[in-house]
């Protein structure tokens, strides 16, 4: 038995409860072991009764990203199996872990914190509770080449999970509360693979989620991407400078939502791409991208300017392309900056 399986037989039991003989005897276990279970989601913050001559009675799920929880949230069929729990050091050294011993395409790792969060360019991703950090394994059948855009298709797809946060709280079904007011921010990407949020002008916000992309090649194969992404979903006791969170704008966000929401948007975007590659969404890219028609500074890792000037858009590769000193320079990779950050 799973800690999900028993889950859902406790969802399905609902109010009524389930005993625990019951229990043992779908699950070909002891009633001991479903005891031991029950334990352990409790420590998780879940919220079972034990009621006499009725059993076991779910009554409160933790508003945590946990597998659990997600799981009976998404809807898109991509995602296949689900991994993790409340903390780890790294949800993308756990999916890479899983990858190299051959865990499907859509096998998703998924924390409520992280101990050794990393983020691009070596930097450390600060990964305490309050976000949302979710690893999933891709096995594009494309050589290493050609995976040039997939930073770009996976930070796309976050942006649209969180648009779908974002418009259901402007919109929330019959069966919810009314929205107090339609959020008052837009969701933006940040070339490469940052996304941000934004005025209703669209002027800069604060970064919201971060992507780390990772990956093993055979010569011309590739033979799995692991995409890291990193959501700030609530700014618990320590906020970040410069960093926005989604209850900032959708004050009832629940993590599991959230991410939920976002490995839709890109289970979603990683078919766009794989079926009819980057072109088609270059257009979606471009019309929310952060930085188009802004002053920025790209620096190399180290550190040194590499240029200054415009950006004017992306290519059909996802590359930057800014605009310095009348001629157009290609950016394939690099740390840009808006200029009146610097
Ligand atoms: C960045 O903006 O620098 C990328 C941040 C990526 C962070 C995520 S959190 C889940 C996954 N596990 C990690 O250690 N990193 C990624």
């Amino acid at each position: 038995m799973r800690r999900g399986e028993l889950l859902r037989a406790l969802r399905a039991a609902g109010p009524a409860g389930v005993s625990g003989e019951v229990l043992a005897a779908e699950f070909g276990v002891s009633r001991a072991a479903v005891a031991k279970h029950v334990r352990a989601l409790r420590e998780m913050g879940y919220g079972i009764d034990a009621v006499a001559g009725t059993g076991y009675r779910l009554d409160r799920a933790p508003d945590l990203p946990l597998p659990e929880e997600v799981a009976h949230l998404v809807r898109n069929p991509f995602w296949v199996r689900y991994e993790g729990g409340l903390e780890t050091a790294s949800t993308n050294d756990d999916a890479k872990l899983l990858a190299r011993a051959g865990a499907p395409e859509g096998t998703v790792v998924l924390a409520a914190r992280q101990t050794a969060g990393r983020g691009r360019l070596g930097r450390v991703w600060d990964s305490p509770s309050g976000g949302a950090y979710l690893s999933a394994v891709f096995r594009p059948n494309l050589s290493p080449a050609d995976l040039a855009p997939l930073p770009l298709v996976v930070a796309l797809g976050v942006a649209r999970g969180l648009e779908r946060v974002l418009a259901r709280a402007a919109h929330p079904g019959p069966s919810q509360e009314p929205a107090a007011a339609a959020p008052d921010a837009t969701v933006a990407v940040k070339w490469p693979n940052d996304v941000w949020f934004a005025d209703r002008d669209g002027a800069p916000v604060g970064k919201v989620a971060g992507v780390l992309l990772e990956m093993q090649a055979e010569s011309d194969m590739t033979e799995w991407v692991v995409a890291g992404v990193g959501v700030n979903v609530r700014a618990g006791s320590r906020g970040f400078a410069g960093a926005a969170y989604v209850t900032d704008h959708v004050p009832n966000a629940h993590a599991a939502g959230v991410a939920a929401a976002v490995l839709d948007g890109i289970a979603a975007t990683y078919a766009a791409w794989t079926i009819a590659g980057f072109d088609g969404l270059v257009d979606e890219y471009d019309r929310i991208a952060l930085l188009r028609d802004r002053w920025v500074n790209v620096r190399d890792a180290d550190g040194a300017l590499r240029v200054s000037g415009v950006a004017s858009g992306i290519d059909g590769d996802g590359r930057l392309l800014v605009d310095s000193g009348g001629r157009t320079v290609v950016v394939s990779a690099g740390d840009v900056t808006l200029r009146e950050d610097v």
